[in-house]
């Protein structure tokens, strides 16, 4: 039998599932062309883009003002009228650090009972090669009943954003594109075309783009672990590993990575979808698993390399106060999720040390909900026994090394993880 046709441009109806920091920019953007359906189950989320707010800061309200055609719904009967179903719900790890593919199940299940003859699913969201076809599709044949590649197709399109980024935005970003047939390839690549200014690569096949996806962040990831073990030996050698990188830095193929906590939702957690799949098929992954192990490790190394800094000025740890300047997994952004801020605390805490934590961009609810921490809302000068620039955003920068050494007691240790302050004004740095 024929398979179905694709839809025909002027009858496209886009529907976005999952409107987070990836799903909210791609319903704007196909919304300035197309009938486009923006739909999360958080109706709460519904709620605030409807009265044009968006607490990510991905989208701002004039923009969502100016896209007319862009509804949102949290309403799955309102998936009737799409044809092209873009999937961009959460990929996270579970506590044994598997892929936790739970929110991409549940929303194949959303569009296989919303799909109709003729349908395109898109998956964004990062996955292992193979998740698309072996996992997310016969979810969608079992609730439509319809059958792969004759009376539906599916492709894959890989999200490239950087949270917080105003730069490298959406349109900006060359798009990786792919399809289950050779006229699915064209016709998602057709589709992405219309809304990014960059220009897209249609890759071969939908696990050839879902792999490249992964090795993306891969690649970023043992990079910086490469650092962070440099880090690791200079600290042990006495060297200060900023001066060493920016010497080595004047070499022409020498790449600037910094040492640092390795947060967020993708780099620390996408190498896990890769290696899980490795092993799935008997190949156990050393380089990747190790990088994941060293990176993991840095929240602790900070701690500890204050906490011997304290007991050298006698500083007792159990009762001290203090201070970890920001929460978020990066500079200038309210996105908490997977911070590796947290194992600074924690391991400060251990030590039973009183830890506030202080975070302008971050919100309190959220940083209670997910990690069961009360921030401080005001900083009192004069508190702290050790002050930790954890995250630099842009108030911290230009509070100063002075006035936020002034936070502390006279004769506190500041410690500077993110190598944004001059190195005589702080105690260490990483
Ligand atoms: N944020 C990034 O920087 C980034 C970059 C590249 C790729 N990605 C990938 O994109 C995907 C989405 O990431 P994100 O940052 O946008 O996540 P997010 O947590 O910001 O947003 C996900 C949204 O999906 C909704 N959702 C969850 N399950 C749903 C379901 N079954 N049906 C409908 N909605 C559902 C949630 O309510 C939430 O609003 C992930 O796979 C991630 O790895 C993210």
């Amino acid at each position: 039998m024929d398979a179905a046709a694709l839809p025909r441009a002027d009858e496209t109806r886009v529907a976005v599932i999952g409107l987070g920091y990836v799903g909210l920019p791609l319903a704007v953007g196909f919304g300035r062309r197309l009938p486009t359906l923006g739909f999360d189950i958080n109706r709460a989320r519904i709620a605030e883009l409807r009265e044009h707010r968006d607490h990510t800061l991905e989208v701002s309200s004039e923009e969502l003002k100016a896209t007319p055609r862009l509804t949102f719904s949290a309403d799955a009967a309102d998936l009737a009228r799409c044809n092209v179903f873009i999937v961009t719900v959460p990929t996270p790890i579970d506590a044994a650090k598997r892929p936790d593919l739970a929110p991409l199940k549940s929303a194949s299940l959303t569009v296989g009972n919303a799909i109709r003859r003729g349908g395109v699913v898109v998956f964004e969201s990062t996955v292992y090669p193979g998740a698309t076809e072996e996992v997310c599709v016969p979810i969608i044949e079992r609730a439509s009943g319809l059958r792969f590649n004759v009376d539906f197709h599916a492709g894959y399109s890989p999200e490239r954003i950087n949270p917080g980024d105003k730069q490298h935005r959406l349109e900006t970003i060359t798009k990786v594109t792919s399809g289950s047939t050779p006229a699915a390839a064209d016709f998602v690549d057709a589709l992405y075309r219309q809304i990014i200014t960059a220009g897209t690569h249609k890759a071969s096949s939908i696990r050839v783009a879902e792999a490249a996806k992964v090795i993306e962040n891969t690649q970023r990831d043992l990079n910086i672990a490469l650092i962070n073990e440099l880090a690791l030996i200079f600290h042990r050698l006495g060297l200060d590993t900023s001066e060493v990188l920016a010497a080595a830095g004047t070499k022409w193929n020498f790449l600037p990575f910094k040492p640092g906590l390795v947060g967020g939702h993708c780099i620390g957690v996408d190498p896990y979808y890769l290696t899980h799949k490795a092993q799935q098929i008997g190949y156990h992954p050393e380089v990747i698993l190790s990088g994941r192990r060293i990176n993991d490790g840095m929240g602790e190394h900070i701690a500890q390399r204050v906490i011997k800094l304290m007991i050298q000025r006698r500083i007792h740890t159990a009762g001290a106060h203090i201070l970890v300047l920001g929460l978020a997994f990066k500079e200038n952004c309210p996105d908490l999720r997977n911070t590796r801020v947290v194992d600074v605390v924690r391991e400060f805490r251990s030590y039973h040390a009183n830890v506030d934590v202080h975070d302008p961009w971050v919100s309190a609810d959220e940083a209670r909900q997910e990690y069961g921490l009360d921030l401080a809302s005001e900083l009192v000068p004069g508190k702290y026994d050790a002050v930790i620039l954890a995250v630099a955003h842009r108030q911290f920068i230009e509070l100063g090394a002075d006035r936020i050494r002034a936070l502390g007691k006279p004769g506190c240790v500041v410690f500077d993880v993110k190598q944004a302050l001059p190195r005589d004004k702080v105690d260490d740095r990483l």
